[in-house]
C-alpha cells in the first residue's frame, strides 16, 4: 500500500511528458519486485529477533522472567531444560498455562492468566522458551562483591544499602531512581498505601513498617508483579516494569528508614 503513493507522485510530477515514461515503469517494477518476496529483504530478516521474543517482549513475560535467573517465576532456561525430553507434546500444555495461569510446578506463587494473548501467540513465545540453553559458564557474569552504602540513621545507628539512596556528596538529595520511585509511588500505590508510604486505606499494610520487619527486594517484587489478588493488592506485571518496581521499592526503603522525608524528597531535579 505504502507505494501507491509514490507511484502517483511520479505520474503526477510527469504532467504528460515522454521523459516520464521510463521513470513510471521503473517505478512499477520496483513496487512489484518488492511485493513479489517481501520476507526475503536481508536487511530486515537479519535485524528481526525470533517471533517469540518480540512476543514475550509485547506482552508481560519480562515483568517477571528473566531468561538467565529467576525473578518471580522460573529462569527460561530453566523452564527449558526441564521440559527438554517432552517434546513437542508439552508446547500445547504450557501455551495453555500461559493463557489460563498456573501454580504449583514452581513454587506457591501463582503465574496469572493472559487471556488477551491467545493460544497460537502463546505457542509462539513458548516455542522460542523451549530453544533457549544457558550462557556457557564463562560467559555468566563474574561475581563482583556487592557494593555496598552506609547511612546514618537518626538514632546514630548505620545502615548498609545495596544501592545508593543520595546523590554523590549529598546527604540530603535523592538519586533519579529514588525520585522516580517516589512520583511512581505516588501516583499509583499511594491510593491504598497512603500518600508518601505513611499506611493507608483496604487494609493495605504501611509498606514501611513491612520493610522494618524484614520484607525483602525479592519479595516486595513478587507481591508487586504477581499480586494477592484475591486479597486487595493487584498486579503490577505489564503495568511497571521490573526497573519501575525496584525504583518505587528504593523509594519506600528511604521513607522506612526516615531517610527520605515526606513530601517531595529534595533531588538533583530541584
Ligand atoms: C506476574 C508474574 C508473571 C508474569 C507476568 C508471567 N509469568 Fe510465567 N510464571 C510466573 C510464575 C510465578 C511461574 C511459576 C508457576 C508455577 O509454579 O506453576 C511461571 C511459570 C511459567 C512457565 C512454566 C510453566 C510450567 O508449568 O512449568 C512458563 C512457560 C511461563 N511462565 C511463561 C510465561 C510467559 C510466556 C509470560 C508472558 C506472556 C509469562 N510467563 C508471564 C510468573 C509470571
Ligand atoms: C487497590 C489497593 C492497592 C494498591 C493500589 C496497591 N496495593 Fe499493595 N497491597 C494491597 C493490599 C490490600 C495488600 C495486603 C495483601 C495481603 O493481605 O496479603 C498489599 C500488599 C502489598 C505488599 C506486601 C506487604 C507485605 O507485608 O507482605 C507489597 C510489597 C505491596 N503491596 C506493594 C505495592 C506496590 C509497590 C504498589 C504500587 C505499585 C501497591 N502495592 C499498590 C493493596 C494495594
Amino acid at each position: 500500500m505504502s507505494r501507491m503513493p509514490n507511484k502517483w507522485a511520479i505520474m503526477a510530477g510527469c504532467a504528460g511528458s515522454m521523459v516520464c515514461t521510463l521513470a513510471v515503469a521503473a517505478a512499477l517494477m520496483t513496487a512489484t519486485g518488492t511485493d513479489a518476496a517481501p520476507s526475503s529483504a536481508p536487511a530486515a530478516s537479519a535485524a528481526r529477533e525470533p517471533a517469540g521474543l518480540a512476543d514475550a517482549k509485547a506482552s508481560d513475560c519480562f515483568a517477571c522472567h528473566a531468561i538467565e535467573h529467576k525473578v518471580v517465576g522460573p529462569a527460561y532456561v530453566d523452564v527449558a531444560k526441564r521440559y527438554a525430553s517432552r517434546q513437542p507434546a508439552i508446547i500445547d500444555t504450557l501455551a495453555e498455562q500461559v493463557v489460563k495461569g498456573t501454580v504449583g510446578h514452581w513454587g506457591s506463587v501463582p503465574m496469572p492468566a493472559h487471556p488477551n494473548l491467545g493460544i497460537a501467540k502463546a505457542r509462539t513465545i513458548v516455542k522460542w522458551i523451549l530453544t533457549l540453553k544457558p550462557a556457557a559458564a564463562g560467559e555468566t557474569a563474574a561475581a563482583t562483591p556487592a557494593k555496598t552504602y552506609s547511612y546514618k540513621l537518626a538514632d546514630g545507628k548505620t545502615v548498609a544499602l545495596d544501592f545508593p539512596m543520595f546523590i554523590t556528596g549529598s546527604n540530603t538529595k535523592v538519586t533519579k531512581d529514588v525520585f522516580t520511585g517516589y512520583e511512581q509511588y505516588n501516583s499509583t500505590c499511594n491510593r491504598c498505601h497512603g500518600d508518601d508510604a505513611v499506611g493507608g486505606a483496604y487494609a493495605a499494610p504501611d509498606l514501611r513498617i513491612a520493610m522494618q520487619g524484614g520484607l525483602t527486594w525479592q519479595q516486595f517484587l513478587t507481591t508487586a508483579m504477581a499480586g494477592r489478588v484475591n486479597k486487595g493488592m493487584p498486579s503490577w506485571a505489564g503495568f511497571y516494569t521490573q526497573q519501575e518496581i525496584r525504583d518505587i521499592y528504593e523509594y519506600v526503603k528511604g521513607r522506612s528508614l526516615d531517610l527520605v522525608p515526606q513530601g517531595t524528597p529534595p533531588s538533583a531535579q530541584n
